[in-house]
C-alpha cells in the first residue's frame, strides 16, 4: 500500500481540570491512505472527537493540550504548524464535519455568505456563480427551499439542517481528507442515506480519504475499508471491516458486535455490555476494560496490555490475543469466543 496521506502517531492529548490530568487520548496511532475510508468506533467519551480535534489542531487550550505524539499530513508534521498554516489546511486540504454543527458555522453570517466564501477560496468564479453553486450544494444535501435558506442565518435553521449545511461546506472545498464526526446521527434515515451516498461519491470519484467517526456499526459496514476500535482513550483493536465485524477479537469489540440488533432474532433481548466506560486516569494500572470484561484474569488487573500486531496489520490490545499468537491458533478455533 502507498504511504499514508494522514498519520496519527502515538498521540497523547490530555485535559487539565480540577488539578487533575486526564489522558483523554492516550497513545493513539492511525494511518489513513489515499482513497481509504477508516472508521473510528467506541463508546461515548472514549476519545474519538478529541482525536479528530487534535488532527485539526483545534483542541481547546486550556484545558486541553497535545502533550506528545505527531500528526503527519502529506509528510508535514501538523503539531509543528503555525495557526496561519493550519488555517490554510483546514477547510481546504482537510475538512471536518463537526459533531456539533454550530462549531463551524458563524452565527453572524448567512449560510450563503459562508458557503460562497468557501467556494471562492477554491474556485475562480464570480459571486453570482458561487451563489448558484451554493444553492446546488444545499439541494444536494437535501435542504428544502435551498434558494431561500441560502439567505438565512444559522439560528433560523433546525439542528438537522445546520448539520447538512456543514456537510455541504465540508464538501464544497474538495478536500483531500474529510474527517466526519458522527455526520449523520442527528438526521433522519432517508437524509442519512443521502449523506452517506454523497460521501461515498466523493470517495470514489475524487479519491477523498475519509476518517469516519460513528456509533453506528451499520454505517461502518456500508462505508469503511478499515476500522479502529477505541476504548477509554486507547485503540483496542484495528482491522479490515470484514475482520472486525465477522471475527472480532477484543472482548470489547465482541460486546459491541453482540449488541447489534439482529433482525432475524426478534424475540431476543438486546445485549448491552455491563458497566460504563472508565474515565482515563494517569495512575491507572491494568487493562482499562478489565472491570467490564468477562475474560479478565489476574494479570489484566496488574499490567497494561500492549497493542499486538499481526503481519496482516490486524491489531488487538488484549492478553488473550497474545496467547493466541503464541499458540498459533487459527482465528476460527478460539476457545473464548
Ligand atoms: N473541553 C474539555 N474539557 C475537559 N475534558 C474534555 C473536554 N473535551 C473532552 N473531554 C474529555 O475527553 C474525553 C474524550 O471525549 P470525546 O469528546 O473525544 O469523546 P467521544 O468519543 O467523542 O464521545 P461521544 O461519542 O460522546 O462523542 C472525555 O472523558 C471527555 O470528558
Ligand atoms: S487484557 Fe484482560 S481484561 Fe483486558 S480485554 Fe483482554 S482479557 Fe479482558
Ligand atoms: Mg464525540
Amino acid at each position: 500500500m502507498s504511504e499514508p496521506i494522514l498519520t496519527v502517531q502515538d498521540l497523547h492529548t490530555h485535559f487539565f481540570t480540577d488539578n487533575k490530568e486526564v489522558p483523554a487520548v492516550d497513545g493513539v496511532s492511525i494511518d489513513l491512505h489515499k482513497g481509504e475510508v477508516v472508521g473510528i468506533v467506541g463508546e461515548s467519551g472514549c476519545g474519538k472527537s478529541v482525536t479528530s480535534l487534535s488532527i485539526m489542531q483545534l483542541v481547546p487550550n486550556p484545558p486541553g493540550k497535545i502533550v506528545n505524539g505527531n500528526i503527519y499530513f502529506k509528510g508535514k508534521n501538523l503539531t509543528d504548524a503555525s495557526e496561519k498554516q493550519m488555517r490554510k489546511i483546514r477547510g481546504n486540504e482537510i475538512s471536518m464535519i463537526f459533531q456539533e454543527p454550530m462549531t463551524s458555522l458563524d452565527p453572524l453570517f448567512t449560510i450563503g455568505n459562508q458557503l460562497i466564501e468557501a467556494i471562492r477560496i477554491h474556485q475562480k468564479v464570480s459571486k453570482k456563480q458561487a451563489k448558484s453553486s451554493a444553492i446546488e450544494l444545499l439541494n444536494l444535501v437535501g435542504i428544502p427551499r435551498a434558494s431561500e435558506v441560502v439567505d438565512e442565518f444559522p439560528h433560523q435553521l433546525s439542528g438537522g439542517m445546520r448539520q447538512r449545511v456543514m456537510i455541504a461546506m465540508a464538501m464544497s472545498c474538495d478536500p483531500e481528507v474529510l474527517i466526519a464526526d458522527e455526520p449523520t446521527t442527528a438526521l433522519d434515515v432517508t437524509i442519512q442515506a443521502q449523506i452517506l451516498d454523497l460521501m461515498r461519491k466523493l470517495n470514489k470519484e475524487k479519491q477523498t480519504s475519509i476518517l469516519l467517526i460513528t456509533h453506528d456499526l451499520g454505517v461502518v459496514a456500508e462505508m469503511c475499508d478499515r476500522v479502529v476500535v477505541m476504548y477509554s482513550g486507547k485503540v483496542v483493536e484495528e482491522g479490515t471491516v470484514r475482520e472486525i465485524l465477522k471475527d472480532p477479537k477484543h472482548p470489547y469489540t465482541k460486546g459491541l458486535i453482540r449488541s447489534l440488533p439482529n433482525i432475524k432474532a426478534t424475540d431476543q433481548k438486546l445485549y448491552s455490555i455491563p458497566g460504563t466506560v472508565m474515565r482515563p486516569s494517569l495512575d491507572q494500572v491494568g487493562c482499562r476494560f478489565a472491570p467490564r470484561c468477562d475474560y479478565a484474569f489476574d494479570r489484566c488487573w496488574e499490567e497494561n496490555p500492549e497493542l499486538l500486531e499481526q503481519d496482516t496489520g490486524r491489531q488487538v490490545r488484549c492478553f488473550l490475543y497474545e496467547k493466541e499468537i503464541e499458540r498459533g491458533v487459527p482465528s476460527n478455533d478460539r476457545t473464548y469466543s
